[in-house]
Parts: C-alpha cells; structure tokens; sequence
C-alpha cells in the first residue's frame, strides 16, 4: 500500500530525516518512535506532502506521489493531524469537521463558506456524518462551541473527526494524546483500536508516551538523529539495546521518550 525508500530532507545544513524507509502491505498500526528532535515530524510532513524531499521516493498504491501536494496527498487518501493543531479557531468544532466531508465531497472552502447550491444539496447528509464522527471520539456534546475555547484534549480529538472525515486510506496522527490527562490518554486508545477496527484504515502515530505506543502498535520504528534505528515488535523494540542508548546514552540528550 504503502512505500517509502531512501526518504532523506536537509534544512541548510541540518539532516532532519536520513534514508528513511518503509513498507506497509497491510492493515496496521505503526508506531514512530525517537527523541525529540529524532525527525518524526519531518517523516509526517514528507510523507503528507506538508515539505518536499531532498531525496527518495514514495510510492502509494502502486503510484509515485514523491512530489504531491499535501492537497493531492489527501486526494489519494492520506489525512494527518498535526502536532502543533491546525484549526479554524473562529468556527465550531461542527463547522471544522464539516470542512472535512465538504472536501471528501469534491466541495471546495469557496462552496462551503459561500454556501453554493453544490454546498446546500449535500448539507443534510453532511451534518448526520459530522454527528457520528463526533460520536465516535466523544465530542458530541460540543458540537457547537468555538473550536479555539475548547481545551487541547478535545480540539486533538476535533482534528481527528476532521481527518476521518476525508474518508483516509491512512491516518498519520502526530502525538495525539499530547496535552491529555492519563484518564483522556486511556480513552483516545481505546478510540483509535475503534477507528482502526471500524474503518479498516492503516494507521501510522508518533507518539512521546510509550504506553500509548506499546498498547496500540503491532509494529515500532524508531528514529534517532534523522536516522531509522531499530524496527519490529513493541517487545523486539524494548529490548534493543540500540534504542536504549538513543534514549539515554548521552547525558545531555533529552530524556522523553
Ligand atoms: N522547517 C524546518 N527548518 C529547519 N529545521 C527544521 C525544520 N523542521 C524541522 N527541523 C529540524 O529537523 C530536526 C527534526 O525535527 P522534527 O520536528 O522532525 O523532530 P521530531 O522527532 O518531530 O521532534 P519532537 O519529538 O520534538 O516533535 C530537528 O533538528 C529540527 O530542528
Ligand atoms: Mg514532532
């Protein structure tokens, strides 16, 4: 389904992300892994078409979208969300999900905003679907506060519904459970094994809470100074000596992992 060979970005003289590979040929949950600054970001962003590639390839579904914009990315069936949350703040956590099935629906943000009879005649069906999304990750019941008063937990959860919305291939989700209490972080697990059961869909998380990632993932990559370190199972990959020593080898180096 997914390829991704000798995927490297340079910013001037930092090597962000060095020969990055992957491969997925089926249904799962993949974790990336690495200390901060380790390039899992950068992965995301390349691989949504966010920033384009110094090198490699990426090949999805057969087709090379190396060089897609991160609108035909989504196009193909690629949503994310972001770690620093991208929003529309001044709307309603309804509207931004909206904007969501509007795109999926081949509508552009003139025809949702502008409420063009192309906007109007899929409305009924469109407000059904944002409810059983909000359903879904448990943001039902703020449907209609403004998205920039909600706390960082549910406007995560906001971001997820409006991924979902796109009706993805696969789910790229950037430290979803940042910002969460360990109630809420619970809670998004169990979630996300929903949307993974439900909808059938890959889904790749980068994630800082090890907990999160051992529980959800039947496979781990781990990253460290832009380079792939380890890779295999959750067991495979506590156990590598070579990312005990990325976590704390050196003193200095930042200690989340
Ligand atoms: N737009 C950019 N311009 C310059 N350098 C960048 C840019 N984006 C990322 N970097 C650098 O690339 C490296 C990898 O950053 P990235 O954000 O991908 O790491 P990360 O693994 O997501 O870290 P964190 O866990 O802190 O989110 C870092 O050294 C970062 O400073
Ligand atoms: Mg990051």
């Amino acid at each position: 389904m997914l390829e991704v060979k000798g995927l490297s970005k340079h910013f001037g003289g930092v090597v962000a992300v060095s020969e990055y590979h992957l491969t997925l040929d089926k249904k799962e949950i993949l974790g990336l892994i690495g200390p901060n600054g380790a390039g899992k970001t950068t992965v995301f962003n390349l691989l949504s078409g966010n920033i384009k590639p110094s090198k490699g390839e990426i090949i999805f579904d057969g087709k090379e979208i190396t060089n897609y914009s991160s609108a035909q990315t989504a196009k193909v069936g690629l949503a994310r969300t972001f770690q620093n949350i991208k929003l529309f703040g001044e709307l309603s956590v309804l509207e931004n999900i909206k904007v969501g099935l509007h795109m999926r629906n081949g509508s552009s943000f003139f025809h949702t905003f502008l409420h063009t009879p192309r906007f109007t005649k899929s409305e009924k069906e469109i407000t059904g679907k944002v409810i059983e999304l909000a359903q879904l990750m448990g943001i039902e019941p703020i449907l209609h506060h403004q998205a920039s008063d909600l706390p960082y937990g549910e406007q995560r959860k906001m971001e997820i519904a409006r991924a979902l919305a796109t009706n993805p291939k696969i789910l790229m989700l950037d430290e979803p459970a940042a910002g969460m209490n360990p109630q809420e972080t619970n809670s998004l697990m169990n979630t996300i094994k929903k949307i993974f059961e439900d909808f059938g869909i890959t889904i790749l998380i980068v994630e800082h809470d090890i907990k999160f990632i051992m529980n959800l993932c039947s496979r781990i990559q781990v990253l460290d100074q832009g380079r792939l370190i380890e890779e295999g199972t959750p067991q495979q990959v506590k156990n590598s000596k070579k990312v005990i020593e990325a976590y704390l080898g050196t003193p200095k180096k930042d200690k989340r992992c």
